[in-house]
């Protein structure tokens, strides 16, 4: 092993920021930033693919962006029934497990069966997990997994001292999936909006200036390379 490569990356989770940036400093609608930011989604999910990263975890869309204008939400609504009829095929037939997590009462129903049928058609895919947060806000996923707790233990199914990190884990929509080793926002804002705040308690993170349209395969490279340098230590001495 090299000393550019001595961290173990299985899990990248990036927040997808900087589009409507984009557009603007072009002098285009902030439409045209998210539908080229749906081009850098594909081209970075082959880039980790080719890069040997187990799980890639990307932040569609967040509880919060339901608060966009109606229209705005409408784009990106139409943007991601394309995504995930067409554009998900090829990462589909390319080995790759597809995931959901986040609010799905919220999103259009033709949008839920699409989803559905993508994770029932992908399940035995073994290359890389395709993790896409959509309708997701963290403390939305740690309360519902304080409420069901709370069920078990009023059913009578568990004792309060049974509720341990493992178990609180395991009723969170990321069940099974490892946490990140390296999250990743880019459009030079820093900060990690609700984004799986449970998870990424030790994960190393990055701000990247990029605004996420110009995100490419070589940003994604050089991230790692910086990432490889650190010190992961966990707490310890
Ligand atoms: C933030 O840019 C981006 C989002 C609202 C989420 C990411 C959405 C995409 C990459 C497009 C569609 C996604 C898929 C999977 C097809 P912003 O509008 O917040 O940028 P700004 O901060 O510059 O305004």
């Amino acid at each position: 092993m090299t000393s550019e490569a001595k961290n173990t990356l299985r899990h990248i989770a990036i927040i997808m920021d900087g589009n409507g940036r984009w557009a603007t400093k072009k002098g285009l609608p902030r439409s045209a930033g998210h539908k080229k930011g749906a081009e850098a989604v594909k081209a970075v999910t082959r880039a980790a693919g080719e890069l040997g990263i187990e799980y890639l975890t990307l932040y569609a869309f967040s509880t919060e962006n339901w608060q966009r204008s109606p229209e705005e939400v409408n784009t990106l609504m139409d943007l991601l029934r394309d995504y995930l009829k067409s554009d998900l095929k090829e990462v589909q037939d390319n080995g790759v497990r597809i995931r959901f997590i986040g609010e799905r009462d919220m999103l259009a129903p033709d949008i839920v069966e699409n989803m559905k049928k993508l994770e029932a058609e992908t399940a035995g895919n073994m290359k890389m997990t395709l993790c896409i947060a959509l309708s997701y806000g963290s403390r939305h996923e740690i309360v519902n997994a304080a409420r069901k707790i709370a069920m078990l233990a009023k059913r009578g199914d568990i004792l309060p001292e049974d509720v341990d990190i493992k178990m609180f884990s395991d009723m969170l929509y990321t069940k099974d999936i490892p946490d990140p080793d390296l999250v990743i926002r880019s459009s030079g804002e820093q900060r990690v909006s609700n984004y799986l705040l449970w998870q990424i308690a030790y994960s190393e993170l990055y701000f990247s200036p990029v605004l996420w349209p110009d995100f490419d395969k070589e940003t994604l490279e050089a991230i790692i390379k910086d990432f490889n340098r650190r010190e992961r230590r966990y707490g310890k001495a």
